[in-house]
Order: C-alpha cells, then structure tokens, then sequence
C-alpha cells in the first residue's frame, strides 16, 4: 500500500500523520501520478488549522496538498494526450498531493529541462497568478499595484505581468527589495506606509494584484479608484470591502501550468527559493512555515525523487 500525509483532525501540525492509504484509483478524464515533488501551500496550513472548514469540509483521513509532479502511472478513460510513463506536473482540485500516488485532472507535460522542485512549486501558484492578471485584463502600458509580489504567487504574477508590458509596483518586505527590483519592478515598502510610499513612486495604479491576504487592499482601492480592478486571492474581507475574492475552478487558467511550464523549460522564469523535506515529515514543513517564519516555498520529496 502507498503512503501519504494524513489529516486525522484540525490542529497544529502533529495533526499530520504519515500513514498507509488505499491507492487513489482515477475516474474518467484523470490521471494517477507517481509523486516526486509536491508543493506546501499556505492555503494547506490554513485547511490544516480548521480556518476553511466551511469551503473544504474534509472526509476522515483527508490528504492536504494542491499540487504535485512525478510519473503519469495510470490513466482514466476518456484521457488523451499523456501515457503511462510522461512527466507531468499537476494542480488538484481535490486534494491529495502528500501523498506517493496522487490523482489528477489539470496537468501540463514537464520538459526535462524543468526540475522536480520546480515543477512540484509551480501548479497552484501560476494558476492562481495567470487566473487574476487575466481577471483583472491589465494590459500593456498600465499601472499595476501587486500586493505580496516576494512570495510564490507574487513573483510569478510579477513576471508574467512585465513580460505584458505592464509597469509592476511591487508590495514587499524589506527582505524582498531588491528582489522584485531585479525582475524588473518597483519595489514599495508593505505596512501602515503603504499608501504614501505607493504615491512617491507612481501618480496613478489601473489595477490591484492583491496575492497576500495581509492588508492594504482598503489603500489599494483608495489608489486604484475602481473596486472591479482590485483582486484578493486571500483577504477575508473582500465582500465587505467590495472587491472580488479569486477562487480556484477548474476552467479559471487551465493552461496556466503548461505556460508555467514553457517559461521555465526557457530559463524565463524565476520561482521563489526553495527547501525541500521528505514528505513523511510535512509536519516539520507546516511547522517551519508558522512558527519558524521560514520564507522559502516548502517542497516535499518522496522516495521515488531519489
Ligand atoms: N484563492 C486562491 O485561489 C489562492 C491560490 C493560491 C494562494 N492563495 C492564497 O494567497 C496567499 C499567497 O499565497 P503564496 O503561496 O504566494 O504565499 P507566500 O509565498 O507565503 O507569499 C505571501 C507573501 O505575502 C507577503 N506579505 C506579508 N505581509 C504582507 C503585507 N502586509 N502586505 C503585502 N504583502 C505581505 C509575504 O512577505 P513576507 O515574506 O515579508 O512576510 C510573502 O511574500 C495565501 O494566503 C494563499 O493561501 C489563494
């Protein structure tokens, strides 16, 4: 029997057990993938702590995780274009990706160019950057505000957004400045200076990228004048500040790993730094992320990643 991290009940991470599990079968139009690397979300430690038991109500024994890559090792019917053998990255909308086999419907091929780790960080991350810049039709020569652009959804919404012709004012911590600056945005300090330091760099912001869910949404409705520009992918209160919450559906960027994907493969995308655990310790990465302020993208390996 394979194994996988289990969620026995909401908690801290000791809630997470490495247990056997019956092997996940796919249904009609999925795939099973081989693990090597899967992706650790703050949206896993959120579901973990209970925070989201209205939107994922989880079964017994639930399996956290959105996004893995490995070995394509069974196919559905009705599946075309992948065979037993590929090397795929996918997002799931499911659930499931701590585990050694996980089944999937939204993947794109992995050149060999591309690492495990990165395409084990990329799914959710680049669905959920490609799904709002496209919402939010910032086009070439506009302003965009980008709240959060130092973290894994930011960076790669940041990139995307200049590779548009889109001038990018990157929110960020100290620690990320001269980051963003190197991919080619103008970095401003987040916090309670938000707005003045978002005026001493730009006259006017088109559209707000909110890829945080850690404030400044009411300054960037202030700087952007226009609710519809302005997209939370985490601010709770989106529907009393009036502005859209982004939400993963499977028709939202279903290209997105592919063009994810494609950027890599050319050297043409910049992830955020990594650090990988073995994925029987994913309770070690939930850890590290909440109480150590680790920073880095957590990655967990499987024993088929070697
Ligand atoms: N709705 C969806 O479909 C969806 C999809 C993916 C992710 N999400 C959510 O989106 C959020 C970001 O995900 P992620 O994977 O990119 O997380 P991440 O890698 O942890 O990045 C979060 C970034 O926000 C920054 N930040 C912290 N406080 C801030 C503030 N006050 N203003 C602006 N930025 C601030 C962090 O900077 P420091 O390092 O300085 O703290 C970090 O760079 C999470 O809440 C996640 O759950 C939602």
């Amino acid at each position: 029997m394979p194994s996988a991290c289990v969620l026995t009940k909401y908690g801290p991470p000791s809630v997470l057990e490495w247990a056997e599990v019956a092997m996940p079968e796919p249904s009609k139009g999925e795939i099973r993938i081989k693990a090597m690397v899967s992706g650790v979300g703050p949206t896993d430690l959120k579901i973990r702590r209970g925070s989201l038991a209205a939107v994922y109500p989880l079964p017994d024994r639930a399996v956290l995780g959105f996004e893995t890559a490995g070995v394509v090792d069974a196919v559905g019917d009705g599946v075309t274009g992948v065979a037993v053998g590929d090397e795929v990255a996918a997002q799931l909308m499911t659930l499931g990706g701590y585990g050694e086999f996980v089944v999937a419907t939204t993947w794109a091929v992995k050149p060999k160019r591309v690492s495990w780790e990165d395409a084990g960080a990329l799914p959710a991350s680049v669905e959920a950057a490609v799904r709002v810049l496209r919402a939010l039709k910032v086009s070439s020569g506009e302003t965009l505000l980008l709240l959060g652009a130092g973290g894994s959804v930011g960076m790669i919404a940041a990139q995307l957004a200049l590779r548009q012709g889109v001038h990018v004012i990157a929110a960020v911590g100290e620690h990320d400045e001269e980051l963003v600056r190197e991919l080619g945005a103008t970095p401003v300090r987040y916090g309670s200076e938000l707005l003045a330091n978002v005026r001493k760099v730009a006259d006017h912001v088109d559209a707000t990228f909110d890829a945080s869910g850690k404030g400044g949404v009411e300054e960037a409705i202030t700087l952007t004048g226009d609710r519809s520009r302005v997209i939370t992918l985490a601010d709770e209160r989106a529907r009393d500040l009036g502005v859209a919450f982004s939400s993963y559906t499977p028709d939202g960027a279903p290209d997105a790993i592919a063009i994810g994907m494609e950027l890599l493969a050319n050297g043409e995308l910049q992830l955020r730094s990594q650090r990988s655990l073995p994925m029987s310790e994913a309770a070690s990465a939930h850890r590290l992320l909440e109480e150590e302020g680790a920073r880095e993208k957590l990655l967990l390996t499987t024993a088929a990643a070697g």
